[in-house]
């Protein structure tokens, strides 16, 4: 779908972050909030431009570069609703009230462009309530799209049609969410606090009231439901602190009375402690105390306090030693990691089956009331609330036959639809058979394949079908198709080392005989972290120069020759992709490189000069620009590249900083 032109209405946390998003793409937004009610402020842009100042200084960052906020047009509600005549795409995040929405609504229907997808970021809101009093044409052209807290770094974006909302039109914004915004879109029903919140808030429900019963500390809870499980490292109780109580304290009560059937509704009542904590205002960061605390002790150093539940007092944090804990770490796979603890005999393991086999069995019984399969499920808790295994997929890990049986032993009622699955034979909600994925349809009762992705290629899977043409420890050469070849790292954080050299020679020895042309790109966290530089470290000790020499030739010839190979060559860089990484991004024909992409030459912070390339690189392309601009001092073009890179670490300790706010940030979501 086009959108050539996009407009918000509604500049505050989400709205601004949205338009930030939106002028990312290159879109250009125009952003509209109300006129002050005080008629002595004569500038009825005040409360948008305020708005917009304050999100242009927010951290993280909602702009990848600080120029985007140019495509950015303010206004206001009073004097220039009427330019949404030549939107494309209008996207409402005012405050969350039926009524202010339809007045909204009511102007903004009188100046929609004919065609144009109008969209609700509404939380909560039934999308048909808010579509209610207008026409038709309005209905099929309206549609909930709901975005996560930060916009620009949360991946999941829940796509929710109404009843009369045109399958063309969801079709196409959800395509634009996709590729044109980089989003992970998820179809949800229009049912209560749609797919992630109403499954993370009841577990998140579960959780809390599982601590009380079991009188668990939250240090506690958080040591056993964090990264232990796959989930975010921010676990429950400091989730809910940057999160804020009161936020989920009133999704968790809209929720109660708008789920009457739910099987497991008193999840969401709240427990009288959470009253207690909401009545004291220990809402967390926002009151600079919830569950935890940040202080500092009597030397000055920073230290985490925690809430007692029984006096209401903070108290030094105080880890407790779980052997089965200690022992998880060494599990690397998470899935084996997620089973021991499930299963484990200890306190942990009743914590932790008792509030996951809660959360399965409501999940599954979700179907297909808020999603049609297990996949949308687990991808919303897994982009919103930044799991790294979804609920079926963790109950897959756990065992679902074994699972199920000790639910029946515990009386547990077992949703009908995973009973079935089992008398079917199937015993697991997901399959691999060769790089060929399937999902478990509860619906229909049968394994469909996951749904494709177009342009979508996940490089294991491939390998697990056709395998690779070449592969050492550090890297490997792939055929994906097309007459095209990938050249991959797979060492730990993607470094540059001994392997990866060799192999890229033997890619473009390969590609120039056999293929039309080369990727260089991978899956995983980041796309390089750089050279190794610590075998340079130890063969500069033992004063081995003529090996340093030879080292650093290798990595620059085959650089070189992904400049000058006889067929093209395409980057892909993500993440970091910092020293050789960056370095070897910079020389292909044509970079793809990713919106969320940390590149720089960052050696000179570690003592060294980047000498795969980098440092030629940069002062060819400084040369470039200097030619540009005959007038101006030549020198004064490579002396700013030299000084990016000498400033280069200094700046990664920044937009690491940016990243684990962004982390942060992004579980501050309703
Ligand atoms: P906010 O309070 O930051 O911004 C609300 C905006 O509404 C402000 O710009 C305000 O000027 C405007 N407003 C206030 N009174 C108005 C009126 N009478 N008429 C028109 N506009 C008025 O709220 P936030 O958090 O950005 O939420 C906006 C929407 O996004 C809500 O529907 C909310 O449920 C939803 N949402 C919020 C998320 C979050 O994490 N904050 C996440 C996803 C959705």
């Amino acid at each position: 779908m086009n959108i050539a032109k996009a407009a918000v209405l509604g500049a505050g946390t989400m709205g601004a972050g949205i338009a930030a998003h939106l002028a990312n793409a290159g879109i250009p937004t125009l952003l509209l909030d109300i006129a002050p009610q005080d008629e002595s402020i004569t500038d009825k842009n005040q409360i948008v431009n305020s708005l917009f100042d304050a999100a242009k200084k927010l951290k993280p960052a909602p702009f990848m570069l600080a120029d985007n906020a140019k495509l950015i047009t303010t206004g206001n509600f009073t004097d220039d609703l009427h330019k949404i005549k030549d939107c494309d795409f209008v996207i409402e995040a005012v405050v969350e009230n039926l009524e202010i929405k339809h007045k909204l609504y009511a102007e903004v229907d009188k100046h929609r462009k004919p065609g144009a997808v109008i969209a609700s970021n509404t939380s909560g809101i039934p999308i048909d309530s808010i579509a209610e009093p207008f026409s038709d044409d309005f209905k099929a052209h309206f549609v909930g799209i709901h975005f996560f807290n930060p916009p620009r770094y949360m991946k999941l974006v829940e796509v929710i049609p109404g009843s009369k909302t045109s399958g063309e039109i969801a079709c196409k914004i959800s395509g634009f969410l996709d590729q044109r915004l980089g989003k992970g879109v998820v179809p949800a029903k229009d049912r209560p606090n749609f797919i992630a919140n109403r499954i993370g808030v009841f577990g998140m429900m579960a959780t809390i009231h599982e601590m009380i019963a079991g009188g668990w500390t939250p240090t506690e809870v958080d040591q056993m439901t964090g990264k232990a499980i796959g989930h975010a490292s921010s676990a429950t109780f400091r989730t809910s602190d940057l999160v804020g109580l009161d936020v989920t304290a009133h999704v968790t009560n809209n929720l109660y009375p708008a789920v009457p059937d739910d099987e497991d509704r008193d999840v969401f009542v709240l427990p009288e402690l959470i009253q207690t904590l909401l009545d004291k205002k220990l809402l967390g960061d926002k009151t600079k105390g919830g569950f935890f605390k940040k202080s500092k002790d009597a030397e000055g150093k920073r230290v985490i306090l925690e809430l007692d539940l029984n006096t209401f007092e903070y108290k030094p944090q105080v880890k407790t030693k779980f052997p089965s804990l200690d022992a998880a770490k060494g599990i690397e796979d998470k899935a084996k990691r997620v089973k021991a603890l499930v299963w484990g005999d200890d306190r942990v393991g009743e914590f932790l089956w008792k509030t996951t086999s809660r959360v399965s069995r409501y999940a599954a019984n979700r179907i297909p009331e808020i999603a049609d399969t297990i996949v949308e499920i687990d991808n919303a808790i897994k982009w919103g609330f930044g799991w790294e295994i979804g609920v079926f997929e963790a109950w897959d890990a756990i065992g679902v036959t074994e699972s199920v049986e000790r639910m029946r032993k515990e009386g547990q009622a077992i949703p009908a639809n995973v009973e079935k699955m089992l008398a079917s034979g199937a015993t697991s909600f997901y399959k691999n058979e060769g790089g060929n994925h399937s999902f478990y349809d509860l619906v229909s009762g049968e394994y469909k394949p996951m749904p494709a992705r177009p342009g979508v290629l996940i490089f294991k899977d491939i390998k697990e079908r056709t395998g690779v043409i070449k592969s050492n420890p550090g890297a490997s050469l792939i055929d994906i198709g097309d007459g095209v070849a990938c050249l991959e790292f797979h060492s730990k954080m993607n470094s540059i080392g001994g392997d990866t050299v060799p192999m890229m020679n033997f890619a473009i020895e390969e590609v120039e005989k056999n293929f039309t042309g080369l990727v260089v790109g991978n899956q995983g966290g980041n796309f390089s972290a750089g050279a190794n530089i610590m075998m340079l470290l130890l063969a500069a000790q033992e004063e081995e120069w003529d090996d340093i020499n030879m080292m650093v030739r290798a990595l620059q010839n085959a650089v070189m020759r992904l400049r000058y190979s006889a067929k093209p060559v395409v980057t892909a860089p993500y993440g970091l992709t910092l020293g050789g990484g960056c370095e070897i991004a910079m020389h292909g024909d044509k970079v793809r490189a990713a919106g969320e992409t940390y590149i720089g030459l960052v050696e000179v912070g570690v003592g060294v000069i980047p000498a795969g390339c980098g440092t030629k690189e940069m002062t060819m392309r400084a040369m470039d620009a200097a030619a540009k601009a005959p007038d101006a001092d030549p020198l004064a073009f490579p002396k700013r590249h030299l000084k990016r890179s000498a400033w280069a670490r200094s700046q990664l300790r920044h937009r690491k900083a940016a990243r684990s706010d962004s982390f942060a940030t992004a579980t501050r979501s309703r």
